[in-house]
């Protein structure tokens, strides 16, 4: 039996495991598929995520991909124990989506002494050794942070603001977005002496914690908030019903910038209580799938793949923003 066979019957053998115990998921039996992809995702912490994981499976299934998809809860140990697991299965393609930039070198060294190409899917890491990983899929996080800024210094001159307080929610701490929106924000109204950063606080990308910190951030500094700057949607819409507690009106006496661009989100921008959302594209699948199949083939991929993102704002006629699918 030839070592293509027997990696074939590892695979179906150890993937009917992986379904009955309910870890895997995939409609293409791996005998079949053109290839076995194996994907470790962070969790189920937002709306983006879920809509990403959602593309991921679609676009699986519609190439024929074998898709081994695993949810690690939000915990790094779990994506590594996946990861692991992925090299057992002999699957042809890694990818995943690293909860954190640091921390990845060893399983990652594991998967290239086992001949398995690695894919950074949505968040890049942060890692000594060079050639560990293929390619990146995801958004400019950066610039995200950038563009965020550049609407905010835009609404103070229109609004005529001679100092204009900030406060940040982040998302998790030490995570590609949670730096990259961070230092493209900051270093964009730097040389803006209107713009007083207050204070950051994790908000771990979750709406609860979005509560939490600005219930937090209204007790200690009140109506002196000009501005909210929140890492996504999630935690935004955590942070909204705060201040109207607080007696304030969100997109009126405070400004409100989030990230993602979510139905909801987009909904209560309509509603004139978010005053900016950057969008960052959740759907991934398409790309991820494309650049799988050049790997298995042993073509060249582009190193890093940005999708195309935009920015809704009051700027714009918001009623022309059609439905957003996550
Ligand atoms: O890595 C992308 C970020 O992760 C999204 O902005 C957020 O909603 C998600 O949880």
């Amino acid at each position: 039996m030839g070592i293509f066979m027997r990696k074939r019957i590892v695979l179906c053998v150890l993937f009917a495991a992986l379904l009955l115990t309910g870890c895997g998921k995939s409609k293409e039996e791996p005998g079949n598929a053109k290839l076995v992809l194996g994907f470790s995702q962070i969790g189920s912490e937002s709306a983006w995520r879920i809509g990403n994981t959602k593309d991921i499976e679609e676009q699986a299934e519609a190439y024929g991909i074998g898709l081994m998809l695993e949810n690690a809860n939000q915990k790094q140990e779990n994506q590594i124990a996946a990861i692991r697991r992925f090299i057992a299965y002999q699957v042809d393609v890694i990818a995943f989506s690293p909860v954190v930039e640091e921390g990845w070198d060893n399983v990652l060294k594991e998967a290239k002494d086992a001949g398995i190409p690695v894919i950074l899917v949505d968040r890049d890491i942060n890692t000594e050794q060079e050639g560990l990983t293929t390619c990146l899929i995801g958004a400019d996080f950066y610039k995200e942070g950038v563009m965020a800024a550049e609407y905010l210094i835009r609404k103070a001159d229109r609004l005529g603001l001679e100092q204009v307080n900030i406060v940040e929610i982040t998302g998790t701490e030490n995570s590609t977005p949670m730096r990259q929106r961070q230092a493209g924000f900051m270093d964009t109204i730097a040389a803006d002496s209107r713009m007083c950063v207050l204070e950051s606080i994790d908000g771990d990308f979750l709406k609860s914690r979005g509560e939490e910190c600005m219930r937090y951030y209204l007790e200690k500094y009140g109506d002196t908030i000009d501005v909210v700057f929140s890492h996504n949607d999630e935690m935004t819409i955590g942070a909204l019903p705060e201040i109207e507690n607080a007696g304030l009106a969100p997109g009126k006496d405070i400004i409100i910038i989030s990230i993602d661009g979510g139905q909801e989100a987009i909904n209560v921008l309509k509603e004139g209580k978010i005053n900016c959302v950057v969008e960052c594209t959740p759907k991934l699948g398409r790309e991820l799938m494309e650049t799988a199949l050049k790997l298995k083939n042993g073509e060249q991929v582009e190193t890093v793949i940005h999708p195309k993102e935009q920015v809704f704002s009051d700027e714009i006629d918001v009623s022309q923003i059609g439905p957003r699918g996550y």
